[in-house]
């Protein structure tokens, strides 16, 4: 695993798309699963611009959404469905067919996770995963305390989850459940990314990065991925301890 800081979250967002950009120039048909949240929206915005400046055809790129509130509708506003679709399916043109989103009203979300699952492996398997970071170190809807074992599952809301989750939405809204790609997913990926910025997340990126693997700091776990990458603002880096600055 290895550590980029950049100066502020524009240069960080703008160096996260480069990345994008980079795979699917390499590996036309590459499959890449984005988090939503307010960390990658400035991450869409840069990859949109550099595929229509440099006309990168993202025609063949799978493209998998990492979760879903359940029971919140596609059409509301603070959905990871709406957050995909706004920020980088419409303006990519992507297809239906291209894209795997979990149908979080499913009355059968058992079969919705096997679903993403048989569609991530018949594609062959996620290239790129780009996580945010909740500030109880979760990525996804993985809390803390989720086996590692695990690709898609319904997960229950931690309680700080729930709160900090209300930012998304227009009105107070009963968020209980996610549902959400697992670990092995996200070990499983050729390379993955966790990105964050602002000081409100240091205290929890000093924690993922000194505190060893812990299933208590779920992003912990990309310590030990062969081709994992912490992408950090300097607010977001301002905790780590200089006897850990060897992972930059
Ligand atoms: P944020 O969410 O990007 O809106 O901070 C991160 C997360 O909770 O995973």
């Amino acid at each position: 695993m290895q550590i980029k800081i950049f100066k502020d979250y524009n240069k960080l967002s703008f160096a996260t798309a480069e990345i994008i950009i980079n795979q699917v120039k390499e590996k036309p048909d590459s499959v890449i699963c984005f988090a939503s949240g307010d960390t990658p929206k400035l991450t869409c915005h840069y990859i949109v611009e550099k595929a229509t400046k440099h006309r990168v055809d993202f025609s063949k790129v799978t493209f998998v959404g990492l979760d879903e509130w359940v029971g919140i509708p596609p059409s509301d506003s603070g959905s990871c469905h709406f957050f995909f679709r706004k920020n980088l399916i419409e303006p990519l043109h992507l297809t239906e067919a291209q894209v795997h989103l979990f149908k979080a009203l499913s009355n059968d979300l058992k079969v919705e996770c096997i679903k993403m699952d048989e569609s991530i492996l018949s594609c062959g398997g996620i290239d790129i995963i780009l996580v945010g970071i909740g500030l109880n170190g979760h990525i996804g809807f993985n809390e803390p305390g989720t086996s590692p074992e695990l690709y898609s599952h319904v997960k229950d809301l931690d309680a700080l989850t729930i709160q900090t989750g209300q930012k998304y939405f227009n009105h107070t809204m009963p968020l209980q459940k996610g549902i959400t790609l697992g670990f092995k997913h996200f070990n499983e990926a050729k390379k993955a990314i966790i990105i964050a910025n602002g000081l409100k997340k240091a205290e929890i990126i000093k924690k993922t990065v000194e505190e060893g693997i812990s299933i208590e700091i779920p992003a912990s776990i990309i310590n030990q991925h062969r081709n994992g990458y912490i992408l950090l603002d300097e607010e977001a880096a301002s905790l780590i301890s200089p006897d850990f600055k060897h992972k930059l």
